[in-house]
């Protein structure tokens, strides 16, 4: 749900208050924080998110209304007509500033060491209206660190501000309820119930809405400031929902360290833990680096992509057509396989198109939030672009049809995220037991298989331009693409365009 959506369905009605010395317009039954929000008047808060019910727990969010005597708090203050709001006024700040003084009161000053430093809201918030001079004289209360809550979580309860914005993540979005707030005052503490633990595929969540370091990724801890990281929106490729995200690198030493959502209509705010893991098969430990050909001696060596390309077209010239094999995984873009098909299909003519599926897939689960059992970006896509062409779009494993139907040369598009691809080893070495095989694939494994005649290094899903087609159809667009961590990495349609000019050369 986008933010505009998030707010309750209200009547169509509206009313107008003035906020700032400006009037706004909006409808009847929003609140005076949802109004600023949509109007880019930025009031300072902690609790309140635009995807979680109201708390009102902070008391940050501090606005001074016309003729009433004290400061309210706008996430809870509904707009009425006529109202007059001001967020700039002294005493506002100054509000501010002593809310900020009682949350600080036990934080503990471990913000050199802690992860959410620079994404932090008490650090910015206290970089804007902080007292600077302390008047607390009583020392901290200290609280447990670094707990084990969860497969992918670390929780130190001394950063904590008690927002409960986790307690109620837990209760609304996974209704797992895992979480709670214990003991009253300043002993009060954020932890799991006894014996539970965080156990769900959405644990990061938990992460991106804590506004401080209380929550912290055990995945990305302690590995990366993250103002030295750059980020670029694109659709995560774990499964066929295509969750809208922001992919965080290191482009100077090519290296990704992290996926988070990006609010919209197909994920609301969140993502699944799993999705978050898609940026590792990116990094250049686990790439294909280099194209491989085989020379006429049968010695696999280490060519240039145009050699790459040559080798193919001499292949594809040696064979009939009819003996020529697609092998094509749904993990790959709309644009990839109209260039693909084009060539190969309807200018070529080859008719063995087989789809390249995980055998173990169950297509229809869903975990009730996000995570399908179709574990592809683009199976949409890839049946468009099969009925396209005039093949069959049925959605069905032709792996083992391949195997069978004696094709001499085989163009295989690898899976990307071979994580969700536990039969691939096997395939793999399966593949590479058939006369000639192709393979454009990011992945280093492919390289292991000796079988392997010919590698071609693919760009992966953060480093192309293109779109998927999510389960419903819906367009996800690629359209910020990274350096390519692997410098002879192409995408497909770099590629054929290189095959179909050699192809054509050749005649
Ligand atoms: S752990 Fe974070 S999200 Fe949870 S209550 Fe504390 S500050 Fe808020
Ligand atoms: S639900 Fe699917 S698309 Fe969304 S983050 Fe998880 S794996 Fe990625
Ligand atoms: S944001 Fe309003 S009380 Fe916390």
């Amino acid at each position: 749900m986008s933010q505009e959506s998030q707010v309750t369905q209200l009547p169509k009605e509206t009313i107008t208050f003035n906020l700032n010395d400006r009037d706004i317009t909006v409808p009847k039954g929003t609140t005076v924080m949802e109004a600023a929000h949509r109007n880019n008047v930025y009031i300072p808060h902690f609790c309140w998110h635009p995807g979680l019910s109201i708390a009102g727990v902070c008391r940050f969010c501090l606005v001074k209304v016309d003729n009433r005597p004290k400061l309210e708090i706008a996430c809870n203050l509904q707009a009425t007509p006529g109202m007059k709001v001001s967020t700039l006024l002294p005493e506002v700040k100054e509000a501010h500033k002593w809310a900020l003084e009682f949350h600080l009161v036990n934080h503990p000053l471990d913000c050199p060491i802690c992860d959410q430093a620079g994404e932090c809201k008490l650090q910015d918030f206290y970089m804007e209206v902080g007292k600077y001079k302390s008047e607390m004289d009583r020392p901290k209360v200290l609280k447990p660190k670094a707990l084990n809550v969860g497969s992918e979580l670390v929780l130190d309860t001394e950063r904590c501000i008690l927002c409960d914005r986790c307690v109620r993540f837990e209760q609304e979005v996974t209704k797992t309820g895992a979480l709670g707030i214990f003991n009253r005052g300043d002993r009060a503490i954020v932890g799991t119930f006894p014996d539970k633990k965080i156990e769900h595929n959405y644990q990061d969540n938990l992460v991106d809405i804590c506004p401080v370091g209380a929550f912290t990724s055990r995945d990305f801890r302690f590995k990366q400031r993250v103002w030295f990281l750059k980020d670029k929106p694109a659709v995560c490729p774990g499964c066929s929902t295509g969750c809208h995200v922001n992919v965080y690198a290191k482009p100077e030493v090519r290296t990704y360290y992290r996926v988070k959502p990006r609010e919209s209509a197909v994920n609301s705010f969140w993502m699944c833990d799993t999705g978050r893991k898609t940026y590792k098969h990116l990094n250049q430990d686990q790439r294909l680096r280099f194209p491989v050909a085989t020379d006429s001696a049968g010695k696999r060596k280490r060519v240039s992509t145009a050699e790459a390309v040559a080798s193919l077209v001499a292949q594809l010239r040696s064979v009939a057509v009819q003996d020529v094999a697609l092998l094509v995984s749904p993990q790959y873009t709309c644009e990839e396989y109209a260039a693909f098909f084009d060539f190969f299909v309807k200018k070529l003519g080859v008719t063995k198109v087989f789809q390249w599926r995980e055998p173990t897939e169950k297509l229809e689960e869903f975990d009730g939030l996000l995570y399908r059992g179709d574990h592809n970006p683009n199976t949409f896509g890839l049946s468009e672009a099969l009925a396209k062409v005039g093949l069959p779009k049925d959605v069905k494993n032709g792996f083992d049809d391949l195997a069978h139907s004696g094709a001499k040369l085989v163009i295989a598009l690898a899976p990307e995220i071979g994580f969700q691809f536990p039969s691939l080893d096997s395939q793999f070495q399966r593949l590479s037991e058939l006369p000639f095989v192709s393979v454009w694939t990011t992945s280093a494994a492919a390289y292991n298989v000796q079988g392997f005649k010919h590698l071609l290094p693919l760009k992966g899903f953060a480093e192309k331009r293109g779109s998927f087609l999510n389960y419903q159809g819906k367009v996800g667009e690629l359209a910020h693409p990274f350096p390519a961590a692997v410098d002879d990495a192409h995408d497909v349609v770099e590629v054929v365009t290189a095959v179909a000019d050699v192809w054509a050369h050749a005649l």
